[in-house]
């Protein structure tokens, strides 16, 4: 399968749109080639991005306790999987498991994924599904009657403003019979740790984000020179969220799809927020989305969180 041909028209479209409002911004769904998804795996392993590892903590150390809300011969759902490394936490305290369903967007990386999975965990069907987790995702139909569990880590729902994180809690309640949905997610702390999170030393997150412009290059057939933008990390106290933006270093016209986008010296392109919660903040887009927190799980310095939802 070509993924490029598959993905080039829409990233086209949805870059020539979003670069058109009075913000600059790309959609964060685009850093998700294969390139993307491998940098996005040594993010995880910086020592600045502690989120990877607490969460990984949290899911050793609780990871029976999560399992016992698992039913026998359930389907594991997981939205936005990457490498599945801490899925295999749950996969390993939960073996009344019957499958497991990856969903990720990033298509060759997923396939490599699940078929290394499926190696080492003979007895479960491991499904891989390519997919956008934003649009409706349409099951295989021998999942649909099964007790389903959604695990939804990494804090990716903070990549969500929260009219898309309550649209998306909505969906997936109405997937089929949702038992539980495990999310993980960020909690707000010192600015410094923050921004120190989302602008590593080794530039490792800044390569992240410079991607998207090579690969509007290499896809879309845009004219970007990269290295006259900067990766930025800035902390949104208001919004209490971190956002990432390629800063244009100088006056600049870039061409894309026949239009010219001018950017002056300052000028940002937004590419990414993570929104950081409290206990109250979660639980209370969890309500919104029709879900309450039946159990709440933290590392001993609250860096990060686990919560246990179940629907309304
Ligand atoms: N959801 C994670 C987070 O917000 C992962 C992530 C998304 C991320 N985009 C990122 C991490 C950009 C670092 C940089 O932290």
């Amino acid at each position: 399968m070509d993924k490029q041909t598959v993905t080039a028209p829409n990233l086209l479209a949805s870059a020539l749109q979003t670069l058109s409002n009075r913000q600059k911004a790309l959609d964060p769904k685009w850093f998700y080639d294969h390139r993307g998804s491998e940098l996005f795996e040594d993010i995880t392993k910086l020592p600045e991005y502690y989120p990877t590892r607490t969460e990984t903590a949290i899911l050793s150390t609780h990871a029976r306790r999560i399992a016992a809300n698992i039913t026998d011969g359930a389907v594991l759902i997981e939205l936005g999987s990457g490498a599945s490394v801490k899925t295999r936490l749950l996969l390993d305290a939960a073996p009344q498991l019957a499958t497991y369903a990856p969903v990720d967007i990033s298509a060759q990386f997923l396939q490599g994924v699940a078929a290394q999975l499926q190696t080492d965990y003979l007895s479960l069907e491991v499904t891989p599904i390519v997919a956008d987790f934003m649009s409706p995702i349409s099951l295989p139909a021998h999942l649909l009657d099964r007790d389903l569990i959604v695990f939804f880590p990494g804090s990716t729902i903070g990549n969500l403003t929260s009219d898309a994180a309550i649209g998306l809690l909505r969906s997936v309640r109405d997937l089929g019979r949702v038992r539980a949905m495990v999310v993980g997610a960020d909690l707000a702390k010192d600015a410094t740790v923050l921004v120190d999170a989302y602008d590593d030393a080794t530039g490792t997150t800044a390569a992240f984000n410079k991607n998207l412009l090579y690969r509007l290059n290499r896809e879309a057939g845009a004219n970007f020179d990269v290295e006259k933008f900067h990766h930025e990390a800035r902390w949104n106290e208001d919004l209490s969220r971190i956002e990432m933006h390629l800063v244009s270093r100088t006056t600049q016209i870039v061409d894309l799809g026949g239009c010219s986008f001018h950017f002056k010296e300052g000028e940002s392109i937004h590419t990414e927020n993570s929104h950081k919660y409290t206990r109250n903040s979660l639980s209370e887009l969890a309500e919104a989305g029709g879900w309450y927190v039946t159990d709440w799980l933290t590392d001993p310095q609250d860096l990060f969180s686990v919560s246990v939802l179940v629907p309304h």
